[in-house]
């Protein structure tokens, strides 16, 4: 029996005892048969969550790009890697081939190292959906740099503050992006940005809209020139397994972004296991994940997991509201596409424009459907089933994190029986475990209680870049010997398990995950505001919107609040980006706070789901008679 690809349930069984009864065996007989190594590790695996250290493959040699690209050449060189879908649907979809893509990641890693960059640089890639980013990422992981993507939805001080951590030396970026009917000047937004961010040392140009951009001589330079000169060959570096192959940024509940850091064959070797089952992956499918690059979704099933397993991926540059509603189901029909994976944020909104955006099209390719992101709620469940799926396409509802690198809790299609709202079992090799306050592992079903795990996986984050300590804080000190994930989740009757949200102050907004403390940090510049406290509420299309309690320096501030409100808003956008924004601004005298001074959001949350009789005990806190007052500016 080949562990590699699940058929059955009793299989699913079967594997998932084996991979927990033995992991290193079991991960040791995956990478050995399904990889190629240019040298074998020592060990499988050594791990202390004490000090957070985790190794896989260790002394393994390898490049992923090889894995990824070279081995498929012999049998699928003309079979299609990356199909890319225009904003525009009048644009021709462009067939990137194996081959092709081979040529055009060696020149582009070619492109590179002429311009100085060598093994354990970082390079910063801030690309539309367009199929340089993919090009960009494998180029460089083909040469050994570290790419660290930033989605390009983010501002310009979002740049500066993820180029400045990592020290990066180059920013591969293009003229601008083109989003629905609306065109964005990324160049632009560079620029301000490298005013504060000396590490940089030159700035690759992708041309994509023809805009008339500002090239800073001795910094910037155009790629396709460069692109046209380069030599279509280039061999992959030696890499050791533990070497890290990209750095990605998520928020945290406090201080600045998270440098999450993966390293390459353990991330490799997860993704594509998962990426084959998970989604069930058949040689002639066509798989579309809608995810931008930008986030760990892109990087692992657009890019690593699909190519690995010589898969055909979607790339598509546009929004689903472009040209109109249908976009999404266009594509489908058009690319017969088989496996689709999206956001809950997505399948509502789109739920929300009606039916007939969908029956419009044939969606007789499908065969699975997926959910990434934000739990996905029983009415979203039922609409992608029956409109989409045609209730003949399970749903997989894929619990992970950017931490994970790789999906962790998941159904795996046309085995698992799937339960609308849950994301059922562990996948193999996960061994999650939900714990109580006290610190104390809940057993049994039909329990709640805090998500960890409880034993390595091989796509584990390693490390915070440059700040261990924070890794180790974050993540390994809440449970001894655990991996704590910051979610809620309960476990019903039969171990199905169901993601409750997050139970620290990250709140999921349209599928994004973002931190109160920036936003708060954003809000607290403007030279009126003293103070101001973040929290979500329920929203029928982003899951989560956020609600913001803001005081003001001067309590009888004259200037009308609805500009103060666009003014707060404003420097959100300037500062994270527009997907931070406030759907509600509470201008309040103060904020309930305990004695040691900490705002009490637990209250502030109740308020803004307008749950006044659930406050609990505000006897105890520093300012109780602030909480009538803020219940009674609400009423
Ligand atoms: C957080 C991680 C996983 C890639 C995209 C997000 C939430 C993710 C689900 C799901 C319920 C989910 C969790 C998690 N989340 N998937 N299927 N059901 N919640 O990656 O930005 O690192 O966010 O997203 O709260 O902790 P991320």
């Amino acid at each position: 029996m080949s562990n590699y690809h699940i058929k059955q349930f009793e299989e699913y069984f079967q594997v998932y005892r084996k991979s927990v009864r033995n992991p290193e065996q079991f991960w040791e007989e995956i990478a050995e048969e399904h990889f190629v190594w240019k040298k074998r590790w020592s060990n499988v695996l050594s791990y202390d969550f004490k000090n957070a250290e985790f190794k896989w493959f260790e002394n393994a040699k390898l490049n992923i790009t090889e894995n990824c690209i070279d081995r498929h050449l012999h049998t699928r060189g003309d079979k299609t890697a990356i199909l890319f879908e225009p904003n525009n649907p009048e644009e021709t979809a462009e067939h990137i081939t194996y081959n092709q893509l081979h040529e055009r990641v060696c020149k582009f890693a070619n492109v590179l190292k002429d311009q100085g960059i060598k093994k354990g640089d970082v390079v910063c890639i801030y690309l539309p959906m367009i199929p340089e980013l993919a090009i960009a990422v494998l180029a460089c992981a083909r040469i050994g740099a570290i790419h660290s993507v930033i989605f390009a939805g983010f501002s310009s001080s979002a740049i500066v503050s993820r180029i400045n951590d990592c020290n990066a030396k180059m920013v591969i970026t293009s003229d601008g992006s083109y989003r629905g009917s609306k065109t964005i000047d990324l160049k632009g937004i560079v620029d301000e940005a490298l005013n504060d961010a000396p590490c940089i040392k030159s700035v690759l140009v992708v041309n994509r809209i023809n805009s008339d951009v500002q090239m800073k001589e001795g910094r910037d330079v155009w790629l396709q020139p460069l692109l046209d000169d380069a030599y279509g060959d280039c061999t992959a570096e030696v890499m050791d397994a533990e070497d890290p192959l990209f750095i990605l940024y998520t928020s945290g509940s406090t201080g600045k972004p998270k440098g999450m850091v993966h390293s390459i064959a353990g991330y490799m070797v997860y993704s594509a296991y998962t990426f084959k089952n998970v989604f069930q992956y058949r040689d002639n499918d066509v798989y579309w994940c809608t995810a931008d690059i930008g986030w760990i979704t892109g990087h692992s099933y657009i890019v690593y997991g699909p190519l690995a397993n010589g898969a055909t991926s979607v790339m598509f540059e546009g929004v689903p509201s472009y040209p109109d509603y249908g976009r999404f189901w266009d594509i489908v029909e058009k690319h017969k596409i088989t496996q689709f994976y999206t956001a809950p944020t997505a399948i509502r909104a789109l739920a929300k424009q009606g039916a007939e955006f969908v029956d419009k099209y044939d969606l007789s390719s499908l065969k699975v459907l997926g959910s990434v992101g934000e739990p996905i709620n029983e009415e979203a469940w039922h609409w992608y089933d029956e409109n989409v799926g045609k209730k003949k396409s399970p749903i997989v509802d894929t619990w992970w994190q950017t931490e994970t690198g790789g999906i962790m809790i998941t159904p795996i299609p046309f085995s698992t029986p799937t339960k609308p709202t849950y994301a059922t079992l562990p996948f193999i090799g996960v061994q999650p475990a939900l714990m109580d306050e006290n610190g104390q592992v809940i057993k049994g079903n039909q329990v709640e209680g805090r998500l960890c795990i409880k034993f390595p996986w091989p796509s584990m984050a390693r490390t915070i870049w440059g700040n261990h300590q924070r890794y180790k804080d974050t993540y390994f000190s809440a449970y001894e010997n655990m991996y704590f994930t910051g979610d809620g989740a309960l476990r019903d009757e039969v171990g199905y398990y169901r993601i409750t949200g997050r139970v620290d102050d990250v709140i999921i907004v349209s599928g994004h995950n973002l931190g109160t403390a920036p936003i708060e940090d954003a809000i607290n510049e403007h030279p009126a505001v003293s103070e101001s406290a973040i929290v979500g509420f329920p929203h029928d299309v982003k899951g989560n919107a956020l609600y913001g309690y803001v005081t003001l320096k001067d309590v009888g501030e004259s200037r009308h609040h609805g500009n103060l409100r666009n003014e707060i808003n404003q420097l959100i956008t300037d500062r994270i980006g527009p997907i931070a924004k406030l759907d509600k601004i509470q201008f309040t005298e103060g904020l309930p706070k305990t004695r040691s001074g900490k705002i009490m959001r637990r209250i502030l949350r109740k308020i803004a789901t307008n749950e006044f009789d659930q406050l609990g005990d505000t006897s105890t806190l520093l300012n109780p008679e602030v909480v009538q007052r803020i219940i009674d500016n609400v009423k």
